[in-house]
């Protein structure tokens, strides 16, 4: 038998577990993916509330795991390690996980790894799709918009990032601001399926000046004053908002793509995480923007696109296998950039509490 992982999330909303191998000849396989959503709890605040989340974690996370074993056939004794996302994250959420993992370390004698939530994010299409490295990554969360080239396992270099709001916060503010509710991206993209992409042009900032690195914030200005000036609103005037909302965020990332895949000619695999990445509008216009450049676009499936424990597992095997462990000293960290030696920008990377 190969060696079986145990993966632990617990981050922000989602309290996740999951079992991943290798089959015999090397290929990733994935046993289980246990995800609970948190949404319900949270919905009636409009944003991930982080102490409701981490009661939340500890009350379900000793089931999801239990679930997660099961429905892998297996049990904590076919277990060879275990990965658990350490940050970056809710400090609550990220404790809870970090203790659980310990103690099932402590009390069965199995080494344990922190693993970076973003990591996990970065290597998924390894699991789904057997990329190899190097490969390009746009990271696009509800804490993270990012463009990162994976030049190895622990090797990242990130190219580009947001200066102020995350794609996915774009995406909730303006569901909040419309009275669409929470999570925001999947209701915009629900509601912008009968609306005009082209009946707003909203700003595209820092298009054309020498950067990579990407801003929202003025999007969900732009979007209030335009919603201002159409009250009442008429549920045609909120569809068309969406649309054109969605193509906006579209046409920046692709924007931003492709200037990335111009400074980095060497590299031929296009690489969407994170639950932004979900959105079909966004998929295709990456598509077509990959197929120009000849390029292949790796979507991993929805599922293993938003937060979920197998991505954090499979970090945590490629880890493992180059015989690294954790010590017990290891605390949470609600900051990690995946890139160490890059600049933190001021407003990037913030995660939770969005009430
Ligand atoms: O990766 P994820 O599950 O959690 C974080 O690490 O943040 O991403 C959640 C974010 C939320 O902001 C949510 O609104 C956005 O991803 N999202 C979407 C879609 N589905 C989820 N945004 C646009 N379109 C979607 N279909
Ligand atoms: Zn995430």
């Amino acid at each position: 038998m190969q060696m079986q992982i145990l993966g632990i999330e617990t981050s922000c909303d989602e309290t996740a577990a999951s079992v991943v191998t290798r089959d015999a000849d090397g290929t990733p396989m994935l046993l289980s993916n246990v995800v609970l959503s948190q949404i319900d709890e949270h919905s009636e605040f409009g944003g991930v509330v982080p102490e409701i989340a981490a009661r939340a974690h500890l009350s379900a996370l000793d089931h999801i795991i239990a679930q997660a074993l099961s429905e892998a056939d297996t049990d904590l004794s076919g277990i060879k390690g275990i990965g658990v996302t350490s940050g970056p994250g809710l400090v609550g959420g990220l404790m809870v996980g970090l203790m659980t993992a310990k103690a099932l370390s402590a009390s069965r004698g199995i080494p344990y790894l922190g693993i970076n939530h973003l990591e996990g994010h970065a290597l998924t299409a390894r699991l789904t799709d057997n990329v190899s490295f190097p490969y390009l990554l746009l990271l696009v969360s509800g804490g993270h918009s990012q463009i990162i080239r994976v030049n190895g396992l622990g090797d990242y270099s990130r190219l580009a990032t947001t200066i102020d709001d995350a794609v996915g916060e774009a995406f909730d503010k303006t569901a909040k601001l419309l009275g669409l509710g929470f999570p925001g991206g999947p209701m915009v993209e629900k509601a912008a399926q009968r609306g005009d992409a082209d009946r707003f042009r909203f700003p595209m900032p820092l298009r054309g000046q020498d950067t990579l690195n990407m801003s929202f914030s003025g999007l969900k200005t732009a979007i209030r004053t335009q919603a201002q000036k159409l009250v009442p609103l008429e549920a045609q005037d909120i569809a068309d908002l969406c649309a054109s909302m969605q193509k906006t965020v579209a046409e920046i990332l692709a924007n931003r793509c492709e200037r990335a895949m111009q400074q980095c000619r060497d590299i031929d695999t296009l690489v969407v995480a994170g639950g932004v990445a979900s959105n079909l509008e966004i998929r295709q216009r990456l598509e077509s923007l990959c197929a120009q450049h000849e390029v292949s676009l790796i979507a991993p499936p929805l599922k293993l696109c938003t937060d979920n424990a197998a991505m954090i597992a499979w970090a945590a095997l490629e880890r493992f296998e180059r015989g690294e462990k954790s010590d017990m000293t290891l605390a949470p960290r609600s900051r990690w950039p995946l890139d160490e030696d890059t600049q933190t920008v001021i407003g990037s990377g913030r995660k939770g509490a969005k009430v």
